[in-house]
């Protein structure tokens, strides 16, 4: 799995104990690296994965809607064959190798050459979301920063020094029904999806995912966008903005999600970090019925503990704090609370 701000690897126990052990039909909301959808997925439910951005997307289409006794062996195959393919510089090397430096030039032309070759060879949509991930991860394994795409460092990481060699994405199979993944605003999804159990974890501060993995975005999309600053990330950055990494705007946009979500039960994580108050949070929860309440204390993501860094990757200051508390809310929706 890539490195991502704000993943829940260490909440998963927690949220799937929240869910129960009869198999439901759960929305995940906002699905990021689909690792949590995943794991619902392996637990035997019936899973619809969401994020709005293309990469997530595609993370959640070959993590819980594709299945591995459909595409396990192509899988196979399709890696070996795309590890065979020969380095050729093209726009990644240009922009994330030459003008920016998140991955050295030899393997800017690793990951051009395989992407180029993704693209010839008209795949269906979840295995070429299978080939997608295994090069997104392979060239995560390989990149030169503290897990963000705002900056990369001012010294080659070790293991960006290491050849890009690509690996099959761990697949699974689903048990009860099919699985999806969609790519939806958050508003859409939960409107569009009656199920029993919908998972929320909204980004809670400024940060733009898009801006964090722009190259994710670029190298799904293949679009080959006009670039800025020092980072080279994706022209739309500027434009495709989200409600909820707007102080303002995150509490409306979150109150039309939970207003509107179809389900018996809604969890939210939510970090102490967040842009909105506890007390607003719960406010919104318990317009939809009875809220209980978990706290996970967990160490911030890496960066955070590494230091602060300028876009140069130059170290620029201490942060504050190194540990931050993840709070998972369960709302037993109450029916005549259900504003839709
Ligand atoms: C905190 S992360 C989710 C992390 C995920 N639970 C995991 O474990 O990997 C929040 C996600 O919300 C997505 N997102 C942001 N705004 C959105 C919107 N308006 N609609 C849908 N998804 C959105 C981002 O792309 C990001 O992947």
């Amino acid at each position: 799995m890539i490195k991502y701000l704000g993943s829940k690897r260490t909440l998963i126990p927690h949220i799937l104990k929240a869910i129960g052990t009869t198999p439901l039909r759960v929305l995940d909301v906002f699905s990021g690296t689909a690792r949590v959808a995943r794991a619902c997925k392996v637990a035997g439910h019936q899973v619809i994965a969401n994020d709005h951005n293309a990469y997530a997307a595609t993370l959640a289409r070959a993590y819980v809607q594709a299945d591995r006794h459909r595409h396990h062996h192509a899988a196979v195959e399709l890696v070996a064959e795309l590890n065979a393919t020969l380095p050729k510089p093209g726009y990644v090397t240009d922009r994330f190798c030459t003008k920016a430096r998140f991955f050295t030039p030899e393997n800017g032309a690793r990951i051009d050459a395989v992407r180029d070759r993704i693209a010839t060879m008209k795949l269906d949509d979840e295995l070429e979301a299978i080939a997608l991930v295994s090069l997104m991860e392979a060239a995560d394994r390989v990149d030169s920063t503290c897990g963000v795409q705002m900056a990369y460092l001012k010294k080659w990481a070790a293991r960006a020094l290491q050849p890009m060699v690509l690996r099959v994405p761990e697949l699974s199979d689903a048990s009860r029904g099919v699985c999806m993944a969609t790519q939806q605003e958050a508003s859409l999804a939960v409107a569009s999806h009656e199920v029993d159990v919908a998972y929320l974890d909204p980004p809670y501060n400024q940060h733009s995912y898009l801006g964090n993995y722009h190259i994710w975005e670029t190298l799904v999309r293949w679009d080959q966008p006009e670039t800025y600053g020092v980072a080279q990330k994706r022209i739309d950055c500027k434009t495709r903005k989200s409600a909820f990494n707007g102080k303002r705007s995150m509490y409306q946009a979150l109150a039309e999600v939970i207003g509107q979500v179809q389900a018996k039960v809604i969890l939210v994580s939510f970090s102490n970090e967040g842009y909105l108050r506890r007390d607003e949070l719960e406010g919104l929860l318990s317009s939809r019925g009875a809220v209980t309440i978990e706290d996970h204390d967990y160490p911030r993501y890496v960066g955070a503990r590494i230091g602060v860094f300028n876009p140069q990757g130059e170290r620029v200051g201490q942060v504050s704090h190194v540990r931050n508390v993840e709070h998972l809310y369960r709302v037993a929706v109450t029916t005549d609370a259900t504003t839709a």
